[in-house]
């Protein structure tokens, strides 16, 4: 089981401090502290609205901050752009199965290949098609003949190609089978396993407890709760909101 004193044991690799966003007047992110450690499974928890997105977006620099920094294996990537940020090796996944439909399913990958490399690199599609074999079968096909699951596989996949140090996913369940969902972040723990740190947003909190080595609760645009899935499970906020009788339709 992970606990606080042996997480603090692994390096930090993502140091958010003090976050605060906002979209023009409007400030939804109000000074937010969050830490990713070396190879470990971070899941952010909360409600539609909570400002999840939004954490994740600033940390990828796709929105400006209003204050705070953000650290990222030792260096200040407050200012950085977005596409040195990617470099760096921080890579999300954005929210809704986003990819480009007019294009096959390998020029999806291609794209995926430009987060670290300004040419692409072709050498790395056998290795997905290794660990994505739906979509190997399907890699001359237009991304839009996928169904919903495949779509997120693919949307995945041109996350992983990029081969981040730490994936950012933000709800890859999104109205999901149950059996997608689980591969998924299956995909998502073995890529852990393999040094990957994850930090992921999602609805569905049993599932993500079972695969997070650590939790933020996300409330309002500030943390209103964080620990391991165990603390979490047992904590009042968390079992009132998501885990008690009154749980909202995305918990299984
Ligand atoms: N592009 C935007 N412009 C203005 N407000 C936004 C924009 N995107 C999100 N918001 C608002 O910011 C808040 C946080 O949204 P978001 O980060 O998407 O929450 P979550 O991902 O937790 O559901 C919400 O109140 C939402 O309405
Ligand atoms: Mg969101």
């Amino acid at each position: 089981m992970t606990t606080n004193a042996n997480r603090s044991s692994r390096p930090v690799l993502l140091d958010v401090a003090g976050l605060h966003v906002a979209y023009g007047k409007a400030e939804v992110v109000h000074g937010v502290d969050i830490r990713v450690h070396e190879g470990e499974f971070v899941v952010l928890l909360g409600r539609n609205g909570a400002g999840k997105s939004t954490l994740l977006q600033a940390v990828s620099g796709l929105i400006p901050k209003r204050a705070g920094a953000v650290r990222f294996a030792g260096r200040d990537i407050t200012a950085t752009a977005p596409r040195d940020i990617s470099r760096d090796g921080v890579v999300q996944v954005l929210e809704g199965h986003r990819v480009f439909t007019g294009l096959t399913v390998e020029d999806n990958l291609m794209i995926g290949t430009y987060a670290r490399n300004r040419r692409g690199d072709r050498s790395k599609l056998a290795r997905m098609y290794e660990l994505f074999p739906e979509l190997a079968e399907r890699r001359h096909q237009a991304a839009s003949r996928l169904s919903g699951g495949q779509q997120q596989i693919l949307a995945v996949a041109q996350g992983v190609i990029g081969e981040p140090r730490l994936l950012m996913l933000d709800e890859p369940s999104g109205g999901l089978a149950p059996l997608v969902v689980d591969r998924i972040l299956r995909v998502a723990k073995d890529l852990c396993a393999a040094g990957v740190a994850i930090l992921l947003v999602e609805q569905l909190v049993r599932e993500a407890l079972k695969y997070a080595d650590y939790c933020y609760l996300v409330e309002t645009g500030r943390i209103g709760g964080e620990g391991t899935p165990d603390e979490v499970r047992a904590g009042e906020t968390i079992r009132r909101i998501y885990l008690g009788g009154d749980a909202p339709a995305t918990v299984p």
